[in-house]
């Protein structure tokens, strides 16, 4: 063992340099990523005359939420990409060239047209992209290494800080760096532009750290996919491509081509894709028979992680709505902006992870994996429901104080802490040999279909709507979490043997 230490590479932190390396172009994404989310929401319904597109609020949100299903949809191609065509290494620089022009399309003032060219750059970019750097952080350890757990919370520490300054930095500058008041006048292609700096400094150490310290394997794909099995692979696609835009035809020609039914075409697709799936892998030969079981223990997993991500990414969409229309902007003399909220969830994860991994690690007679969902789908739903208190004690007319969405943050990220570190690795435990990554796409599938349904629902949230809106969903999520509490048991056996 000791002489062995002298090759292990331990030179961040402990940790091998590619870590390094890894931890900076993913927090440099990330930023990027909810420093533009943070501002974009407001760009959209803002009128033209304070530097926004004018579009209605529920158009907006309902395009926040689909945006959000389609980037991790997405993850579905890159993950597939790097696997048989590219390799990770360059999937994900190409992944992080599309996301930095997707925000230059945002940073250049040619309204609506340049925000869906944006968005369909950031969509494939951000698909080649994340899925395949967590990936190569796990590429970085062998399989007997103990620091992995610790290497990945490190690199999960990363996306959360970059996604914990990009709400101060990115409105900060959309706002004539902090020269009037948020919301009065905004120039925000200076804010985007920054989103576009950070994922340019990102890709830049990407390429020079990845040259000296990441893996040649990662330059290539690890199943690299036969001449012969490509035919299918083409026809299908083209199959699907050629049916969407026969339907988008359809549409067109019965003057149905509209924002909202594109948005449900996209709904559909995000639920029946995972759908899809379920039924491909359950159905395989090449799944043996506890694998079988195992893949049925993560229905009720992966509806669970829906209905959770449905709540969680709706911070970006309904909570800052409620932060620009229904909160007081300062506390005391301390000013700031409706978009500087969106710096809680990040936050409150730096701040939590430390007491869960001390939690984990301590707790001899710890709940499983679905027990620790059940809790978690409570609180979250506990956070929507904390959420209708302000409307019900002062009504849905003025102001309330900001405590009201720093607490609920608190309690949802109390469910994030229950849900998506423990998701990611049962989901890994669970996975069929024959379908490893096609399970770790699934695991971003759940965010992309709670978010899909977000972006139908989150039309009719208004001040109106604001009380029973809370209260509905967030009984939603505490009744499901019920509900599973009584599956732990049956759940437990499907997963023979894993925990
Ligand atoms: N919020 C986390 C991120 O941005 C996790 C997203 C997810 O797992 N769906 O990386
Ligand atoms: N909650 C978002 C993700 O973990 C920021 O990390």
């Amino acid at each position: 063992m000791l002489e062995n230490k002298k090759n292990v590479d331990t030179a961040f932190l402990g940790q091998p340099r590619g870590l390094s390396t890894l931890f900076f172009t993913e927090m440099w994404e990330r930023f990027s990523y909810y420093g533009m989310r943070a501002i974009l929401l407001f760009y959209m319904y803002y009128a033209v005359s304070k530097g926004g597109l004018g579009f209605d609020q529920g158009t907006a949100a309902s395009i926040m939420s689909i945006y959000g299903s389609l980037v991790y949809m997405s993850s579905v191609v890159g993950g597939w990409l790097s696997d048989r065509v590219w390799g990770s290494r360059r999937t994900v620089f190409i992944g992080g060239v599309f996301i930095m022009f997707g925000h230059i399309a945002l940073s250049v003032p040619f309204g609506a047209p340049a925000l869906f060219v944006s968005i369909a750059l950031i969509v494939i970019g951000t698909g080649l992209l994340k899925p395949n750097v967590s990936e190569m952080v796990g590429g970085l350890y062998s399989s007997t290494d103990k620091r992995r757990d610790a290497g990945f919370s490190m690199f999960v520490f990363g996306i959360n800080l970059g996604a914990a300054v990009a709400p101060w930095a990115v409105p900060f500058a959309a706002n004539g760096f902090g020269f009037h008041a948020f919301g009065n006048e905004m120039n925000f292609h200076v804010g985007f532009s920054l989103a576009a700096i950070g994922m340019f400094l990102g890709l830049i150490q990407y390429y020079f750290g990845g040259k000296k310290y990441l893996s040649k394997e990662s330059l290539y794909p690890q199943d690299p996919i036969e001449k012969e099995n490509m035919r299918p692979i083409i026809i299908w696609t083209t199959v699907g491509v050629v049916a969407l835009l026969v339907i988008i035809a359809l549409l067109g020609v019965t003057g149905n081509l509209n924002v909202s039914n594109i948005i449900w075409i996209i709904t559909i697709i995000a639920i029946a894709l995972p759908i899809f799936y379920f039924v491909m892998m359950l159905s395989s030969k090449k799944v043996t028979k506890i694998e079988h079981s195992r893949v049925w223990a993560y229905v009720p997993l992966f509806i669970a992680a829906a209905i959770f991500w449905a709540i969680e990414e709706s911070g970006s969409v309904v909570l800052a709505l409620f932060a620009a229309n229904r909160t007081v902007l300062h506390i005391g003399g301390w000013h700031f902006a409706a978009a500087n909220f969106q710096t809680l969830n990040p936050l409150f994860i730096m701040i939590l992870t430390p007491f869960f991994v001390w939690l984990w690690s301590n707790w001899r007679n710890q709940p499983s994996a679905p027990g620790k969902f059940s809790v978690g789908l409570m609180f979250a739903g506990a956070s929507y429901l904390f959420m209708a208190l302000p409307g019900i004690i002062n009504g849905t007319a003025g102001r309330v104080s900001p405590w009201w969405l720093i607490g609920s943050w608190f309690i949802v990220e109390i469910a994030e802490m229950l849900i998506s570190p423990i998701g990611l690795s049962v989901t890994t435990k669970l996975a069929p040999k024959a379908f490893q990554s096609q399970m770790m796409s699934m695991w971003f599938l759940a965010d992309a279909a709670g978010q899909a349904v977000n972006a139908q629902i989150v039309k009719f949230y208004s001040a109106n709507t604001e009380v029973s809106y809370f209260l509905i969903i967030g009984l939603v999520s505490v009744a499901f979490g019920i509900l599973l509490l009584f599956l732990v048991k049956p759940i437990h056996r499907l997963m023979d043997g894993v925990d």
